[in-house]
């Protein structure tokens, strides 16, 4: 997969991109990452990118020349052009997935008070947002969705369990992890996960997701379609939660 990110601050990428786990997929092939500075593409001698907004107003934005141009430069027919904005689609796991699968994706970051309606209605055939809140920015988000859909393309993560235990993955969030002491200033790590009976391990885990889940984020049950086991599980939770309320 290629990711083109077209940025005002391409320097903003470079550490946590090349770092860690994306790093290693970017040197061994599996990922190209490039950024493209949008000033490149200035046709202003001072390099600016940004213009008072028509009909007045405060602030600056940015315009659609240089950003045209930079898209241009690098899209392929098959490329998805997105566009990060506080307007867009809320930004999730599933959506993650669905980008993972594409070849090449053009993120575009918004900066200044806006930009020019063109590039949201002739350039980006896909508006994302990660989250109700605006950042100064589109940089820090495209960060976040390079990252979490980077992750998911086959052989980025070493241990292809590692996505599909995610917290989200399976409309639930993820069960607690331990690893050793397996008592730590008294607190013990769970018996059943010292017992190496994989089946009652599954079913412990399978249990706190849903606890997990059910205390958190039980707005996530409205889109989970609950298995039997499920339903006798999250019972038994509710049950043990209440007791634990009355206690
Ligand atoms: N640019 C500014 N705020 C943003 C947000 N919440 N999501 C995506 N891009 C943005």
């Amino acid at each position: 997969m290629q990711i083109d990110i077209m940025t005002l601050f391409p320097n903003v990428f470079t550490e946590i991109l090349g770092t860690s786990i994306l790093g290693k997929a970017q040197k061994s092939g599996l990922l190209t990452i490039n950024t493209v500075d949008i000033r490149d593409f200035s046709k202003d001698k001072h390099r600016s990118v940004d213009e008072p907004p028509y009909g007045g107003g405060g602030g600056m934005v940015l315009g659609p020349q240089a950003v045209f141009d930079a898209v241009e430069s690098v899209k392929k027919e098959e490329s998805e052009v997105i566009l990060l904005t506080p307007q867009g689609k809320p930004f999730n796991q599933e959506l993650a997935y669905g980008l993972s699968k594409i070849e090449h994706i053009i993120l575009i970051c918004g900066h200044y008070e806006g930009v020019d309606e063109r590039i949201r209605e002739h350039l980006a055939a896909k508006e994302i947002s990660i989250g109700d809140y605006v950042l100064t920015g589109g940089e820090a988000a495209a960060l976040v969705l390079t990252d979490a859909v980077a992750r998911l393309v086959p052989g980025v993560l070493g241990n292809v369990e590692s996505a599909s235990q995610d917290s989200f993955s399976m409309g639930l969030l993820e069960y607690p992890q331990y690893t050793r002491p397996a008592d730590y200033r008294g607190v013990e790590v769970p018996e059943v996960l010292l017992s190496g009976n994989h089946g009652e391990i599954d079913s412990f885990r399978k249990k706190e997701s849903l606890r997990n889940t059910l205390k958190r984020r039980a707005d996530l049950f409205n889109n989970y379609h609950f298995s039997e086991t499920d339903l006798e599980l999250i019972r038994e939770v509710i049950k043990e939660e209440m007791e634990r309320g009355s206690e």
